[in-house]
């Protein structure tokens, strides 16, 4: 059974989780209306990981007993000034949601909530692998420079990505 602080701050991580779905989908489209379709592929692709993220923190509210009170979902910015921009963005909200997953497993150690905590750890690997693969498209970004083709280029590479259901959420 979740504590009921436990399962307020699980629910609110998945209204984040959800956010961030939201956002994500709405610089693909950004990335649609400026004609870069791969890298409107790429973040339609980052919006689906995070409603898998969103879902599976509502099936373990669920497993543990707890209620999933689904909340009002902010809307998200609409513009930004470049590419370069846009994925600087995702970098920063991506180190802003490993905060919000270090304070859920400081909450799970201070309840001595240990399933919580295990269960948690899966997002703590996941957020390095979130932080990483953001920061790798600002630098290639950066790297390209003024180079000509260079954003074309990437936009192909970045329109590879392709998205796989973790087996472990399925249910
Ligand atoms: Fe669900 Fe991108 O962290």
């Amino acid at each position: 059974m979740l504590n009921n602080n436990m399962e307020k701050a699980l629910n609110t991580q998945v209204n984040a989780e959800m956010y961030s779905a939201y956002l994500y989908l709405s610089m693909s489209a950004y990335f649609q209306a400026k004609s870069l379709g791969g890298f409107a592929s790429w973040m339609r692709v980052q919006a689906q990981e995070e409603m898998v993220h969103a879902m599976k923190l509502y099936d373990f509210i669920n497993e543990r007993g707890g209620r999933v009170i689904l909340e009002l979902i902010e809307a998200p910015p609409t513009e930004w000034e470049s590419p370069l921009a846009t994925m600087e963005a995702v970098y920063e909200h991506e180190q802003k949601v490993t905060g919000l997953i270090n304070e859920l497993v400081e909450l799970a150690l201070e309840k001595h909530d240990h399933a919580t905590n295990i269960f948690l750890q899966w997002f703590v690997s996941e957020q390095v692998e979130e932080e990483d693969s953001a920061n790798d498209v600002v630098e290639k970004i950066k790297l390209m420079g003024d180079a000509r083709g260079g954003l074309f280029m990437l936009d192909r590479e970045l329109g590879q990505r392709v998205f796989t259901p973790p087996a472990a959420t399925s249910k």
